[in-house]
């Protein structure tokens, strides 16, 4: 029997919000609202420092972190190891997203950093997405390398643990002079993602969930998780609003019939 791969919509909530007091009404608040939800796994991914506190809320909500450092501890001041992470309760890791790629982060520095997390026991979400598009649909080859480089040195056993989330960067929120991205741009790449990771690990690379995320709502929600290829959305902005991010959960729900 064909193994049913479970919806996800995982919240990054970046450097958001400012106190502790907000983050713990933002996931109680979210809690009241999905008590019903069976199918689709939710996942928040705070900064660290709320990790310990939100994830003893609810057992529906499966606390990530948005960055993890190799190793476990050592000289690295400012940083927090994936195994730290593991040991606090913590399942999933944001990996490779722009605004950390921004900041510098290279393709090798994220192989790295999945490479550990997923020893430590995390599980990546390995994030992909271009700057811009052109005619030239360059934009396909940057895909295909930061696949290539970040999972380079995975083994097919671990394809059961990764996410890779689609975000290209031109339609995320905050993103100057943004538009938005359609169902149809995000299935075309989530084709194509699929397509890479079939030939990278064979089969079992039907075990990685592709999500999309930029810009997503609860009015976009349903059309890019019914036509968009995708098994999940990673979601900003309107993941800090509770009843906007659970009428988002909502919705995957009810398509999931
Ligand atoms: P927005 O939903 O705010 O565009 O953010 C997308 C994103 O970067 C999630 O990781």
């Amino acid at each position: 029997m064909e193994k049913v791969i479970k919806k996800i919509i995982c919240a990054n909530w970046k450097m958001n919000p400012l106190t502790l007091k907000e983050a713990e009404k933002l996931v109680n608040d979210i809690a009241k609202n999905i008590t019903t939800i069976k199918k689709t796994e939710i996942a928040v991914c705070p900064p660290f420092l709320y990790l310990e506190k939100l994830r003893k809320i609810s057992k529906k909500i499966i606390i990530g972190a948005q960055d993890a450092f190799p190793g476990d501890v050592g000289a690295f001041t400012g940083e927090v190891s994936a195994e730290m992470l593991y040991l606090l309760g913590t399942k999933y890791v944001i990996l490779g997203h722009s605004e950390r790629r921004a900041l510098g982060e290279t393709n090798d520095d994220v192989n790295k950093k999945i490479k550990a997390s997923i020893a430590s026991g995390l599980y990546p979400i390995l994030c992909v997405g271009e700057r811009t598009r052109d005619e030239s649909h360059d934009y396909f080859n940057l895909i295909k390398t930061q696949l290539e480089v970040c999972l380079s040195g995975i083994s097919k056993n671990s394809t059961a643990k990764i996410i890779v989330a689609y975000e290209p960067i031109w339609a995320i929120s905050t993103t100057p002079d943004r538009r938005d991205a359609t169902a149809d741009d995000s299935r075309e790449m989530a084709v194509f993602i699929r397509k890479n990771l079939f030939d990278k690990f064979g089969k079992d690379a039907t075990q990685i969930r592709v999500l999309y995320g930029g810009s997503v709502n609860e009015k976009t929600a349903g059309d890019f998780l019914e036509n968009g290829g995708v098994d999940g959305l990673l979601v900003g902005q309107a993941s800090l609003d509770a009843k906007k991010f659970s009428t988002i959960i909502k919705t995957c729900e009810a398509l999931n019939k």
